[in-house]
């Protein structure tokens, strides 16, 4: 089992889903990817984060993500479990569930900690872009359940720094000023970011988000 880190090329699996055998690659194509585990089926945590991510469907399609979950439990039992999710959320799961019984993409992900849980994924959360590298790795205790207004809010982040010199600042929402990236010298930014460029201090510039 490999630590996975940021920058990583994203380990490519083929696997027995809720929706039949999906490689990974494949599904996610050319745009982005969510990869997120779970602890177990029928479990109250799993059960709103699961129901909650399919409200948000729409949202994730708008930025060309798609969204695959894991648990280590089997395919029957996810697809009794999503008739739960739909009935008690009031949504429909609209995305696949990785039936990962023998831990292989568990493990390939590191998604298994023996000191929380030997048998059990934590709650993990990777974002995959089209460069097929890892963005972003989020480790969540099987207690909090995931907030994902916060999973949207970094896409948004990572899609808007993937195309302009810029950073977002705390608590950034899209749309919102950005930070010109530390690697531009204000003068030459003033030159890029014709919204106009605001200079806190040397190393704290801030300009109207450049995408709209
Ligand atoms: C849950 O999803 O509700 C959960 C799963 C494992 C441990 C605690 C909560």
């Amino acid at each position: 089992m490999a630590t996975i880190r940021l920058g990583d090329t994203a380990p490519d699996f083929t696997a027995e889903t809720s929706q039949g055998t999906l490689n990974f690659y494949d599904y996610i194509g050319d745009g982005w990817g969510i990869l997120f585990s779970h602890p177990a089926d029928f479990t109250p945590v799993c059960t709103t984060e699961l129901g909650t991510a399919a409200k948000f469907k729409d949202e994730f399609d708008k930025r060309n993500v798609k969204m695959m979950a894991l648990s280590v439990d089997g395919a029957a039992s996810h697809n009794e479990w999503i008739k739960d999710i739909n009935e008690t959320q009031n949504t429909v799961v609209n995305f696949p569930i990785i039936a990962d019984e023998d831990r292989k993409v568990s493990d390939l992900y590191d998604m298994i900690h023996p000191n929380a849980d030997d048998t059990l994924t934590v709650r993990s959360v990777f974002i995959i872009g089209p460069d097929k590298k890892v963005k972003l790795i989020l480790t969540y205790p099987a207690s909090t359940g995931r907030n994902f207004y916060e999973l949207l809010r970094v896409i948004d982040s990572l899609q808007l720094t993937a195309h302009h010199k810029v950073a977002t600042p705390a608590n950034w929402k899209n749309g919102e000023k950005v930070v010109v990236s530390p690697s531009i010298p204000t003068n030459e930014a003033k030159k890029i970011f014709t919204k106009g460029v605001e200079e806190i201090k040397p190393y704290l510039r801030m300009t109207p988000d450049p995408s709209t």
